[in-house]
């Protein structure tokens, strides 16, 4: 066990992790090859990440892999990359069920190449079972897109009045979310030094702890994951009040 990983204090450990996970084009640049190289090797980044965190007791991590905005990339990157996905979804399958790890979807999957989203489907099915821990991957998501998204559905509840405006509050609009089903992130990773939210979960991080490291993705290994944990626990949640009003509570 390495000494990272025993200072993690695991009774307060982010029952959600977000993570956007940036860097793959510039690991790949650096060593003279193609962006798609660099994708190819951000798959072990998953893996590994993916492992740790089911092993520490994280319940949800939620992993974003490709963005609304990411469509507008050269045709050839942006095909690389959905095959890679569809390759690795069906190839994970194994891995995902020997670790007890449900996978999940979230964003417009609808605008996936079919065989991407039948594998996507398939493999979802088949670890609907898992309980440890459920991975999800935000797949040609964006969280302006899911907002206008719920935005829509609760306006067409209003008009067939399923539902009234006065019933609108913070909690029933975020049943309207893709995320509806999981608690909000409490810690944020972002790798390669960029220091944005690039339209990742934009409702659910309102209170998130964020982790900003330099390291490329495909660099970021599970000692990474510990040491970004061990930070966020150094940290004072305050949600608006003050750290005294804090210390009286203990
Ligand atoms: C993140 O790596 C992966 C995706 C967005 C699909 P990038 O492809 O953004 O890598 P950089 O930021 O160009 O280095
Ligand atoms: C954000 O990374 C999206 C993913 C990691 C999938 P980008 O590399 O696309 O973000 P920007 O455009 O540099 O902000
Ligand atoms: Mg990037």
């Amino acid at each position: 066990m390495s000494i990272t990983k025993d200072k993690i204090d695991l009774t307060r450990l982010p029952q959600h992790i977000a993570v956007i996970m940036d860097g793959n084009g510039r690991w790949a640049k650096q060593q003279g090859k193609m962006r798609i190289f660099g994708h190819q090797n951000g798959v072990g980044a998953v893996r590994a990440i993916s492992e740790a965190a089911a092993e520490l007791g994280v319940k949800y991590l939620t992993l974003y892999a490709f963005s609304t905005e990411n469509w507008n990339r050269s045709s050839i990157e942006v095909d690389a990359l959905m095959k890679l996905l569809s390759k690795t979804i069906s190839e994970e399958l194994d891995t995902l069920n020997n670790n007890n790890i449900r996978l999940n979807a979230i964003g417009d999957l609808e605008r996936l190449p079919k065989y991407n989203y039948d594998a996507l489907i398939d493999t979802i099915e088949k670890t609907k079972n898992n309980s440890r821990m459920t991975l999800t991957l935000c797949l040609s998501y964006s969280g302006r897109w899911e907002i206008t998204q719920a935005a829509k559905m609760i306006a067409e509840k209003v008009k067939s009045g399923e539902l009234q405006t006065e019933q609108i509050d913070e909690k029933c609009f975020s049943t309207f979310l893709n995320t509806k089903d999981m608690p909000d992130p409490e810690l944020l990773i972002r790798t390669s030094g960029e220091e944005r939210l690039s339209n990742f979960l934009l409702w659910q991080l309102a209170y998130s702890e964020f982790y900003f490291t330099d390291k490329f993705w495909p660099d970021f290994g599970k000692e990474d994951l510990y040491e970004a944990i061990v930070d966020y626990q150094s940290r004072e949640r305050r949600f608006g009040k003050t750290s005294e009003q804090l210390i009286d509570k203990k």
